[in-house]
């Protein structure tokens, strides 16, 4: 059963005809939110609110591990994280839907692991390809099929946030090879490894990221983009589910 971690801009799914409400409880303390399990289209999906519904948790203080872990209790087999993202390629543009292919993670003090010798045993895993491959293209094909283009790659570099980014933070993260910035990329990507779960990211450029424009960001404009955008990229996630 696919499961969408939505984010800003997604905290629910209107099309959603809800079949069960899940506890947010976990062993890991609370989830954001309790999962959601609901039909679409005569398929069953799940689906959490990344920052609470309503948004209210900051990125940094997410508990990933309750999110991810109440997924794969409420039945996951497969996961798709949506993501705000700011562009730092200065092709992208407020709007684009992005399929990143590799991360940087640039947080710090969050908790990332469930082989912490506490929960679970000590335990490393393969992370090379940090997003699943096979998830990755059925999100292409379904945005081919509802006529939503996305672009296939890219490297999302995760900052801890909640503020922005200077202007020099992003140089040096596309110095590194970045071409987006958002906030929540991580844990959860390398948490759904751990859980052995696919995971996949759709991002939603909402802003330049710092620098990449003369002029500052405005929370206007991210709010502007996130509208028409988090429409588009919820259209694409109910053609997957149904195809
Ligand atoms: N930086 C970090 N996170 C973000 C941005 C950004 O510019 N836009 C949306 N999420």
């Amino acid at each position: 059963m696919l499961a969408i971690v939505g984010g800003t801009g997604m905290t629910e799914m209107p099309g959603l005809e809800v079949v069960k409400n899940f506890a947010s409880e976990t062993p890991l303390g609370a989830a954001s939110a309790g999962v959601v399990q609901g039909r679409i289209n005569e398929q069953d999906v799940l689906f959490i609110a990344r920052h609470g519904h309503p948004h209210k948790v900051p990125p940094h203080k997410i508990n990933y591990r309750a999110n991810l872990w109440a997924l794969k209790q409420a039945g996951a087999t497969r996961v798709v994280g949506v993501n705000a993202v700011g562009g730092i390629d200065p092709a992208l543009a407020p709007g684009d839907l992005v399929l990143p292919d590799q991360l940087i993670d640039y947080t710090h003090g969050r908790e990332a692991t469930f082989f912490d010798g506490r929960f679970k045993p000590l335990k490393h895993i393969d992370f090379s390809w940090p997003y699943n491959g096979a998830l990755r293209a059925a999100l292409s094909q379904a945005g081919r099929h509802c006529g939503q283009a996305v672009i296939e790659e890219g490297v999302y570099g995760v900052t801890q946030g909640p503020r922005l980014e200077t202007a020099a933070e992003i140089a040096r993260m596309a110095s590194d090879g970045c071409t987006l910035v958002g906030m929540t990329g991580m844990p959860e990507a390398a948490l759904a490894r751990e859980l052995e779960l696919p995971y996949a990211s759709l991002s939603l450029v909402v802003n330049p990221a710092a620098g990449v424009c003369e002029d500052e960001i405005t929370m206007e404009e991210i709010a502007e983009a996130l509208e028409g955008g988090m429409e588009r990229a919820r259209r694409l996630l109910e053609t997957l589910i149904s195809t």
